[in-house]
């Protein structure tokens, strides 16, 4: 099926010439004879407007241009009278594909987002969706690329594991054991040994673990994968299932860390003012008015780094001029995403990475500072978003990580592997993980992760 994708036939000029295009009906409208269609296939938020008379085709084929078609359309390309078009289709012929009657579910302009999350296996073609998908591929490509351009090597970590790299136990556990008869020891423990990997494995949280044993060999990797979280947050910010990407790299310290997380965040959010012009300029047009804006505006300073603990006394000081949080914000206390955007959005007004938190709120492998008691995390918070980027420098010394292995109560049975890499020819190293959809979010300036990834799991809804 030979066809001119809309994309190239808006920049097409040989007018006079005979065009075939293929897609879908977004709108038909029409007078004294003539009808009018707006036609999109997906390649562009642009549609392609067909021109045709009545009198040329039969009843049956004209009552069937109806929103949500499918057509194929041959005709002549010509130069547009309209403004806003370089050129139209004056069609010849037209074939209704694909009829689509008035239950189509996305009839009416203007449905809310909530009603778009009911019926996510048709929203991919509405415009926003259209807009948002296209940025998401090309954010994938601009990920891809930037690593490529760097000299990081695409790692590919399991989806299956029997370890818990976040250490906070929400994961979700993979068997092919029969729930309904389920045997246990003298305990009331579950035995695994008759299970599909004879041990409990689960879905990874995150591929840093096993990308760290990869960083240690090959110098420089990322990880760009799904991970999976069972933590029953309702919020516009978590999924279930989300992807993630994690660069680990040898030989790096926190100021390296930083400057990576800093350069390739930049490195995207230019690469979609640079690539999705079109589709940026839809969604500042229709979504939020201040989209490009901001964009550009990450672009333009250099991230603040702050150590936790200065994070802390700003918040302080604010609670004490009467700044109200619905959370506590004492030293040692996590940062709630209020927390978080009132110091990027209000305070600085700029991207802040912050640094060197309370070992008891972070993670196992994270590197000590001297202090004993905070550890070299350099999580990046966003305006919008608030966290986007989670990364650390890694404990590569044994007897500390193990210390706080240890300290932690963890077993390390299934981590011996893991602890390899510190017995033998350990290296310095750092890394981190940055969350696909939240910068979607961002690039978007979409406000609900829900809608920014094609088929969002959440707690209590696993649909399509
Ligand atoms: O901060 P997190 O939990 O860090 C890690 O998993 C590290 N192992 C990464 C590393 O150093 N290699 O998660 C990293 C990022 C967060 O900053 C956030 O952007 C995103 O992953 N994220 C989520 N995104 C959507 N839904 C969720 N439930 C998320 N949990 C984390
Ligand atoms: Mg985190």
């Amino acid at each position: 099926m030979k066809r001119t994708k809309v994309i190239d036939a808006l920049k097409r000029t040989d007018f006079g010439s005979e065009i075939t295009v293929m897609g879908w009906v977004r709108s038909k409208r029409g007078s004294k004879g003539i009808f009018f269609i707006a036609l999109n296939d997906g390649s562009t938020i642009k549609n392609v407007q067909i021109v045709g008379e009545d009198q040329n085709f039969d009843e049956e084929t004209v009552k069937q241009i109806t929103t949500g078609a499918c057509l194929r359309v041959v005709g002549t390309l010509v130069e547009s009278p309209a403004a806003g078009q370089a050129s139209e289709i004056q069609a010849g012929e037209i074939e209704v594909l694909g009829p689509c009657d008035n239950t189509y579910p996305l009839q009416k302009k203007g449905a809310s987002w909530e009603y778009l999350r009911t019926v996510a296996h048709m929203r991919p073609r509405t415009n926003t969706f259209g807009a948002i998908l296209r940025i998401r591929h090309n954010m994938a490509m601009a990920i891809h690329t930037y690593f490529y351009e760097h000299g990081f090597y695409y790692f590919h970590t399991p989806l299956i594991t029997a370890s818990d790299c976040e250490g906070a136990g929400n994961m979700f556990q993979v068997t092919t054991k029969n729930l309904y008869d389920l045997r246990k020891d003298e305990e009331g423990k579950i035995i695994y040994d008759d299970d599909f990997f004879g041990q409990q494995a689960s879905l990874t949280v995150s591929g840093q673990l096993e990308g760290e044993l990869g960083a240690t060999a090959l110098g420089q990797i990322y990880t760009f994968g799904p991970t999976f979280r069972a933590e029953n947050s309702n919020t516009p910010r978590h999924l279930a299932e989300f992807w993630m990407i994690e660069p680990e790299m040898a030989f790096y310290d926190k100021e390296d860390l930083m400057d990576l997380e800093e350069d390739f965040i930049k490195y995207c959010v230019r690469w979609a003012l640079d690539n999705c012009r079109d589709d940026l300029e839809f969604l500042n047009k229709m979504v939020d008015k201040t989209l490009i804006e901001r964009l550009e505006g990450v672009l333009q300073e250099a991230f603040v780094r702050l150590p936790y603990t200065q994070g802390i006394e700003i918040l302080k000081e604010a609670v004490a001029k009467g700044r109200k949080f619905e959370f506590p914000c004492e030293w040692g206390d996590d940062l709630a995403s209020e927390h978080e955007r009132y110091l990027v959005e209000e305070y600085f007004k700029k991207p802040v990475i912050m640094t060197d938190y309370p070992k008891e709120i972070k993670a196992f492998y994270m590197k000590l500072n001297e202090d004993g008691r905070t550890m070299q995390g350099t999580d990046v918070l966003f305006p919008q978003i608030g966290e986007i980027i989670g990364g650390s420098v890694r404990e590569e010394n044994y007897g500390k990580l193990m210390n706080e292995i240890n300290r932690r109560g963890m077993e390390t049975e299934k981590l011996e592997w893991y602890l390899d890499t510190r017995r033998w020819g350990s290296c310095p190293h750092a890394g981190f993980g940055l969350g696909f959809e939240r910068l979607i979010l961002f690039v978007t300036g979409m406000q609900n992760i829900r809608d920014v990834i094609p088929f969002p799991r959440t707690p209590k809804n696993c649909e399509f």
